[in-house]
């Protein structure tokens, strides 16, 4: 599908995230100098940034196979154990959201992570017994949108530790224009520019914001995605000039209307949004803190003067002061 056929396939591929590209480049071609497996890598950063597409590219340049799971779904031992006992030397294990893994399965996993070794009991009552078996080395990447939510044995057991950061802009504008070239759209440079600004630092949001653009501009541009043209279309799907969407914007608000400003309990705000507060720490709360607009203090969530500029609302006495 679309998604797949955008979606790049090598580190040369990869734009953006030039400090993650230049040291998985130096120790995919170490490990792979020494015909070795790549070491246990974890990715952290928020939803969308590619941390997926990562893993698929690392697995490609290592030249292995790719066994996929994600956390919630192990919900056994034995399910782990099927993955690992059908790794080939060498292949990646890839576990998304690894930050939602049982204690149980995570005892499987250290010895695995370790020392190769799968250690599970099978069977129940007086017929149990352990059995152990030798895995082929392999390399475990992992995934989650929150390194700090990991328990310190798990994260102590990767050797490489990767942090994606939002986009620039630039580099948004040449994944779009990427993405544009593969699917056959009329996409100029200031069109791309003006998605890429306003796509949250995000990827994924950009090339969801494309489609959209691409879908406006066929019905009332004839197809042709100008700067104008994706202007009218995001300022239609509500994306606003900073490319905050309705849920940054009801966040926002709420702190300015119903707290003041802040500071602002995390279960408070979900309350008052009707939102899960896993949704507004992930999802909602990264980019909007990144941008100035929202601060963590330890009585909670403020928001900053730019939140009240954004909104052409008068700044509070408090912040009129400052410079
Ligand atoms: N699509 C999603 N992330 C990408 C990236 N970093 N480079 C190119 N295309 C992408």
């Amino acid at each position: 599908q679309l998604d797949r056929a955008i979606r790049p396939l090598s580190l040369a591929d990869y734009i953006g995230q030039p400090i993650v590209r230049e040291q998985m480049e130096l120790f995919i071609q170490a490990a792979k100098g020494r015909s070795e497996a790549l070491d246990h890598t974890l990715i952290f950063g928020p939803p969308g940034l590619g941390k997926t597409t990562l893993a698929n590219i690392i697995a490609q340049e290592m030249g292995v196979s790719i066994k996929s799971t994600s956390g919630p779904v192990l919900e056994r031992p034995g399910d782990l154990a099927a993955l690992l006992t059908n790794l080939e030397a060498g292949d990646v294990l890839f576990i998304d959201e690894i930050h939602r893994l049982s204690p149980i399965i995570e005892e499987v996993l250290y010895p695995a992570m370790e020392d190769f070794q799968l250690d599970i009991m099978i069977g129940e009552g007086p017929a149990a017994r352990s059995i152990k078996l030798d895995l082929p080395p392999f390399t475990l990447v992992g995934a989650t949108t929150r390194a700090g939510m990991l328990t310190n044995p798990l994260r102590d057991r990767f050797g490489i530790v990767q942090r994606l950061e939002f986009y620039s802009s630039a580099d948004l504008a040449t994944i779009v224009s990427r993405s544009a070239a593969i699917l056959g759209l009329a996409l100029d440079a200031e069109g791309a520019f003006e998605i890429a600004r306003r796509a949250r630092g995000t990827p994924r949001i950009a090339n969801r914001l494309l489609r959209r653009v691409r879908d406006f501009a066929e019905v009332r541009a004839g197809g042709q995605i100008s700067r104008s043209v994706a202007d009218q279309a995001l300022n239609m799907l509500d994306v606003d000039e900073r490319g905050f969407d309705h849920q940054d914007r009801r966040l926002l608000l709420a702190m300015i209307d119903k707290f003041d400003g802040g500071p602002v309990g995390l279960d408070n705000l979900a309350a008052a949004i009707g939102e899960e507060r896993g949704t507004i720490e992930d999802v909602l709360e990264p980019y909007l803190i990144q941008q100035g607009y929202i601060m963590r203090t330890p009585r909670g969530r403020v928001v900053t003067r730019h939140a009240y500029l954004h909104f052409g609302l008068n700044l509070p006495g408090r912040m009129a002061e400052a410079p």
